[in-house]
């Protein structure tokens, strides 16, 4: 394939070394003259492991170029990479002036009567809609009716810089966002090398994907010390307690409480978290993302509120899926559910609740399980409620929901299940029926 590669920093230089060492013929175009210089003397301007000697593999078999000015040398380009930085802007938001500039050279660039569509393909990180926002509109407004000279794709990179060559190799995944979200044959035909897993989605997913990564990654090493200074501050050995923490791929490293969707609850989260915020600040260890993750779940709760109530007539009814603090249990005690009827109750809505797992007669009664008197209030508004419905199974879901004799329409509104992303959406459902309104369902959602 030829391709162009716009931006020669670390993920553009070394896609043009790994991309050339596959057979590859690359065109590398910088800015920085002082890097072309370099990079054609066959020296690679930054320090990354594997990539001098596949940049002078390149030169040698004549299959990389470099230069700072890009002229007319799209014609016989399949496909153009753009590797260009996006650094932080003075408020926190990534400074997209470089990807602007390029994408006008791009669109300058394209032959409007090209045979075949120039893909081209960003690397860089942005923020989602970047492409439907800001890219389509700068090609649009060059290339005009002749829109389809290009083919815009979303391909954010996952390597780690010290071990980029063999992440390019063995990326953990391939990601491929295109306007339709269906798979784009030039970017597989680029990919066909690689043995990892391909996702075809559209922009907006391919772009915050990179977000949810590094993301992740920032709180995973924050955790990480955090809990080392609690450890170090208590005297307990952090290094044993990480080996054992990472062995545990069950509930530990798995995606279990990963998925978004209800708030955390139950009997041992919160109180556990709260003990260890109290320990944290005892000792003065500065744990401010342990200090934040009550709060979080709080601002969660409100949100769910707001979610499921969102556009109701004063006083409508509304049925809620679950109340104990995840499904097939009967565990009330800190039940963001319990916290959601509350909410409910208190702004006036007429509230009906099902959890098949709560039984009049399972009131616990030791102490320490006893649920709060609001909690108390709470369910025994909900049992009221519950009175002579019968039963329904919510489609894919594991939720079972309580039906009305007349069946009408009802807004059913989901906040548990795979929710990422996606559940803004409101079903509307003729199986159920609570008369007036919506069903909120939060059941069991992060376990
Ligand atoms: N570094 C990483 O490990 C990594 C990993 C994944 C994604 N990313 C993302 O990839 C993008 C690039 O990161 P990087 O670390 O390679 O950046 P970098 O700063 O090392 O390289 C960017 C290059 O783009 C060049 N450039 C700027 N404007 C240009 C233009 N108009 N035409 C041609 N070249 C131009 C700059 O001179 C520079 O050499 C960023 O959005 C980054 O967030 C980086």
């Amino acid at each position: 394939m030829n391709i162009a590669i716009f931006g020669l920093g670390y993920v553009g230089l070394t896609a043009a070394g790994c991309l050339t060492s596959q057979g590859h013929h690359v065109l590398g175009l910088d800015v920085n003259e002082e890097k072309i210089s370099q990079i054609r003397a066959g020296h690679s301007p930054i320090s990354e492991p594997g990539l001098d000697a596949l940049l002078q593999q390149a030169l040698a078999q004549g299959r990389l170029d470099v230069s700072a000015s890009l002229g007319q040398r799209l014609a016989d380009r399949d496909l153009a990479i753009v590797c260009v930085g996006t650094p932080s802007a003075p408020d926190g938001a990534h400074d997209m002036s470089y990807i602007a500039q390029v994408s006008q050279e791009i669109a300058a660039g394209v032959d409007p009567g090209r045979a075949t569509p120039l893909t081209v393909a960003y690397r860089s990180t942005m923020r989602p809609g970047s492409i439907e926002t800001l890219i389509a509109p700068i090609f649009e407004a060059v290339l005009g009716g002749n829109r389809d000279a290009v083919e815009l794709v979303y391909n954010p990179e996952f390597l780690r810089e010290s071990v980029a060559v063999k992440d390019f190799f063995a990326p953990p995944k391939i990601v491929i966002g295109t306007r339709d979200g269906q798979p784009s044959a030039r970017m597989l035909a680029l990919n066909a090398g690689i043995n990892a897993p391909v996702y075809h989605t559209g922009y907006r997913e391919a772009e915050f994907t990179k977000f949810a990564d590094n993301t992740f990654h920032a709180v995973k090493v924050a955790f990480a010390n955090e809990l080392g200074r609690v450890c170090l501050k208590l005297g307990v050995s952090a290094s044993k307690v990480h080996e054992i923490f990472i062995a545990d791929t069950k509930l530990n490293i798995s995606p279990y409480y990963m998925r978004p969707g209800g708030a955390f609850g139950g009997s041992c989260l919160p109180k556990d978290v709260r003990a260890l915020r109290h320990m944290a600040s005892e000792v003065g260890a500065g744990a401010h993302l342990i200090d934040s993750l009550m709060k979080s779940n709080e601002a969660h709760k409100q949100y769910l509120f707001e979610y499921c109530t969102e556009g109701l007539a004063p006083g409508a009814s509304i049925l809620l899926l679950g109340l104990a603090f995840k499904a097939d249990t009967d565990d009330l005690r800190e039940s963001p559910n319990v916290d959601l009827a509350r909410r409910m109750l208190e702004a006036g809505f007429s509230l009906r609740i099902y959890d098949p797992s709560l039984k009049p007669a399972m009131r616990k009664t030791r102490s320490d399980e006893r649920p709060s008197s609001q909690t108390t209030g709470a369910v025994t508004r909900a049992r009221n409620a519950t009175g002579g419905a019968s039963r329904a199974a919510i489609p894919g879901t594991s939720s079972t929901v309580c039906v009305s004799e007349a069946a009408s329409r009802t807004t059913r509104r989901s906040v548990s299940g795979s929710n990422f992303g996606a559940s803004k959406t409101c079903r509307r459902s003729r199986t159920a029926a609570a008369s007036a309104g919506k069903i909120a369902s939060a059941r069991g959602v992060n376990t």
